[in-house]
């Protein structure tokens, strides 16, 4: 199947600015969990908006469902929720109202049944007759979510969804994301909580300073940059490493009482019977043992920091 959002060798120069995105590619399968992750200002909310069709090209290509955001833009809209980062909402307004405006603005028919379980599945049915000025933050959060839904899109852009949301709004949005991925829509979520990346996304793109660093299948690239950690505590302290140690990639820690080594997971041998075989033979007594797979965000941090250098 072609790509649902295929974007070309896309640049946007802000005039007086550089370039907010420069030279990014990025196609997007249907029905996958995308997750943009990137520091302020790394161009994650340029990109949403040029495939929503929001902001101009400077030059590139973006498709979705096969239509040109440009030349198409009317049909790519209606195929595209997006939930804006920020908060936008006329305060007069009452919640039922706000949604459905929004799906009539995409020539969709009226849907009572439709908005009313889109309303529920977000806990606003209660509210659905109150003014946005009577609402909270949160709750203003879901409305923006309930209005992306509102005309039963193929493509959910979330950006920043959870900033600032508290735990209950979270994993409402995340069951509504599940089921969204259930029913087929494609959603691309931008984040700053790496372990939300690392537990909904099925890709992740790390962006940084307008440049699409890397994208993978999460769980390869957990796999292929992970490297694993073992952490040995010591019975008594050690004030130095045993010269036969010098070679190995292993450091004291906490005053002596553990020593860290780092280890390849890939790698044909880990090293670690070796080591332990050392360690016995110098007479360092063990009292535990504990390994660590390294997470995402030592990946991201790690990528990141890289480029900046
Ligand atoms: N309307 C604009 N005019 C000029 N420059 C802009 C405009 N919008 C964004 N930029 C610049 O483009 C770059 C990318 O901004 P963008 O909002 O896409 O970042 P972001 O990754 O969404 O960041 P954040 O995580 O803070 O939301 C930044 O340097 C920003 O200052
Ligand atoms: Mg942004």
């Amino acid at each position: 199947m072609p790509p649902i959002i295929d974007v070309q060798h896309l640049i946007k120069s802000y005039a007086g600015g550089g370039r907010a995105l420069d030279d990014v590619s990025v196609e997007i399968e249907s029905g996958e969990i995308l997750a943009l992750l990137g520091p302020n200002g790394a161009g994650k909310t340029t990109l949403i908006s040029i495939i929503c069709g929001l902001t101009r090209i400077t030059e590139g290509t973006v498709s979705v469902g096969g239509f040109d955001v440009v030349k198409d833009y009317r049909k790519t809209r209606a195929l595209i929720g997006l939930v804006p980062q920020e908060l936008m909402l006329e305060p007069f307004e009452t919640v039922f109202e706000t949604v459905s405006l929004s799906r009539g603005l995409f020539g969709c028919k009226p849907n009572k049944s439709y908005i009313e379980s889109v309303l529920s599945q977000l806990s606003l049915l209660d509210k659905k007759d109150a003014q946005m000025k009577e609402l909270s933050g949160g709750m203003k959060r879901r409305v923006l979510i309930a209005k992306a839904l509102s005309h039963e899109p193929k493509i959910l852009f979330l950006d920043e969804p959870t900033a600032g949301v508290d735990v209950e709004l979270r994993r409402d949005m995340w069951n509504v994301v599940t089921e969204l991925k259930q029913r087929g829509v494609t959603i691309v979520l931008t984040t700053h909580y790496i372990e939300e990346a690392e537990e909904i996304a099925d890709r992740v793109a790390v962006i940084n300073g307008g440049k699409i660093l890397l994208i993978e299948e999460k769980d390869k690239l957990m796999k292929r940059l992970g490297t694993k950690q073992l952490r040995i505590e010591l019975q008594a302290p050690i004030t130095t490493l045993p010269d036969s140690l010098s070679d190995v990639d292993v450091q004291r820690a906490d005053d002596g009482m553990s020593l860290i080594y780092h280890y390849d997971v890939k790698a044909e041998r880990t090293g670690i019977t070796s080591l332990l075989s050392t360690l016995a033979s110098e007479g360092i007594v063990l009292r535990d043992l504990q390994t660590y797979q390294s997470s995402l965000e030592d990946i991201f941090v790690g990528l990141v920091t890289e480029e900046n250098k």
